[in-house]
C-alpha cells in the first residue's frame, strides 16, 4: 500500500483490513522482522494526543522507529504553491522540505487540518497531495483538510467489535461545540460507514449539510430524536457549516446528546473520537454510562494504524 488518505485506497480490502486490527491485538509483536531498520516520520502540523502517540505505538509494535517533528513549531515555515515569490515569512519550500523528509523516512505521516477559510484550497488537499508527490515514500493521513482515515478504521473496528447484528443502524449526529471545526472527521466516518455497509443515518441541523460526495447513499434528516429511534451505535461529532463555510450556524445545547435522548435509542453504544468538550457535546450521564465505547474506541487506533503500517511495511 504506498498511500492511505482515504476509504478509497483499501475500498477492494476493507473487511480484511479490520479483521487485520482485530487479529494485531490479540497478537501485536508478531510482525517486528517487518519494521526492522525502518523509520516512519510524523509530521504534525496541527495537535494531536491519540494520532501522535497510537502511531507511535503502532510502529513499535511492528518493530520500526518513529521520529515526530510538530511542523507548526520547530520546522521552518514553508511555502506552497508552484512559481511562488517566497520573500515573505516561509523560509523553505513545501516540496524541498518534503523531499528531504523521505530521503530519512521509509513511511511519513502528516497531520494537517482545514484552514476553513478558503473551501477550495482545503478541498485540494494541497498539503498531503504534495507529501504524496515529493516524499518518494509511502503516506499516511494524520488527519487531513477533508478526512480522518486511521479514525475511521478505528471506528469500523469498534463497531464491528460491539455490534450484535450484520448491518447496525448507526447514527452520526451534529453536536454543538464553543469553535468552528473541520468537517474531516464527519466526512471520512460517513465514506467508511458507506464502505463497510452499516444502516447509516446523519443527524444535523439545517445548515450543516456535508459535501455530498461523502454522504451519499446515507439517510440524512434534521430530527436528531427521529434518528436516535432504535439506533445501535450513536456518533456524535462537531462540524463547522460546509456550505457556509467554517461557519458556527447554532450555538445552543438543543443537539447535546443527553440521557434522554439515548433512551430513544436501542441501548445505543455511544462513541466520540475525542477530545471531546463534556456537557457541550455530550452530557457526562452518557460519556460516563456503561454504554460508552470512547476508552476502546480510542485504543482500537493502535490496532487500526498497525494493520495499515503493516501493509505498508510489506509493499516497501
Ligand atoms: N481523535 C484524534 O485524532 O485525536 P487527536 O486529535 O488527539 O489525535
Amino acid at each position: 500500500m504506498k498511500q492511505f488518505t482515504g476509504v478509497a485506497d483499501v475500498r477492494n480490502f476493507l473487511h480484511e483490513l479490520v479483521k487485520d486490527a482485530i487479529a494485531l491485538k490479540k497478537n501485536p509483536f508478531a510482525h517486528q522482522h517487518l519494521g526492522k531498520n525502518k523509520v516512519i516520520g510524523l509530521v504534525f502540523m496541527n495537535p494531536s494526543l491519540r494520532t501522535r502517540l497510537s502511531t507511535q505505538r503502532a510502529a513499535l509494535n511492528l518493530g520500526m522507529q518513529a521520529m515526530v517533528m510538530n511542523a507548526d513549531k520547530d520546522a521552518w515555515k514553508m511555502a506552497t504553491g508552484e512559481g511562488v515569490v517566497m520573500n515573505g515569512d516561509a523560509a523553505e519550500h513545501i516540496k524541498d522540505a518534503v523531499a528531504v523528509m523521505g530521503q530519512y523516512c521509509d513511511i511519513l505521516g502528516l497531520r494537517s487540518f482545514a484552514t476553513l477559510v478558503n473551501k477550495e484550497e482545503d478541498y485540494a488537499e494541497q498539503n498531503l497531495n504534495d507529501f504524496i508527490r515529493y516524499s518518494g515514500v509511502p503516506v499516511v493521513s494524520l488527519e487531513s483538510a477533508t478526512r480522518h482515515p486511521l479514525q475511521s478504521l478505528a471506528d469500523l473496528v469498534t463497531i464491528e467489535e460491539y455490534k450484535k447484528k450484520p448491518r447496525p443502524k448507526v447514527v452520526l449526529t451534529w453536536a454543538p461545540h464553543p469553535r468552528a471545526l473541520p468537517q474531516a472527521v464527519p466526512n471520512s466516518f460517513a465514506e467508511w460507514m458507506l464502505a463497510a455497509d452499516v444502516d447509516l443515518t446523519i443527524a444535523h441541523p439545517e445548515g450543516y449539510e456535508l459535501d455530498e460526495s461523502f454522504t451519499q447513499g446515507a439517510k440524512i434528516t434534521y430530527d436528531q430524536a427521529e434518528a436516535f429511534k432504535n439506533a445501535d451505535f450513536i456518533y456524535a461529532k462537531n462540524w463547522s457549516s460546509y456550505h457556509e463555510y467554517g461557519q458556527i450556524l447554532l450555538r445552543d445545547r438543543s443537539w447535546t446528546v443527553s440521557a434522554e435522548k439515548m433512551a430513544l435509542t436501542n441501548n445505543a453504544h455511544f462513541m466520540h473520537c475525542l477530545p471531546v468538550r463534556r456537557n457541550v457535546v455530550v452530557d457526562d450521564a452518557v460519556i460516563d454510562s456503561p454504554q460508552s465505547l470512547i476508552i476502546p474506541q480510542a485504543a482500537n487506533r493502535v490496532w487500526a494504524c498497525q494493520a495499515v503500517l503493516k501493509r505498508m511495511l510489506e509493499s516497501l
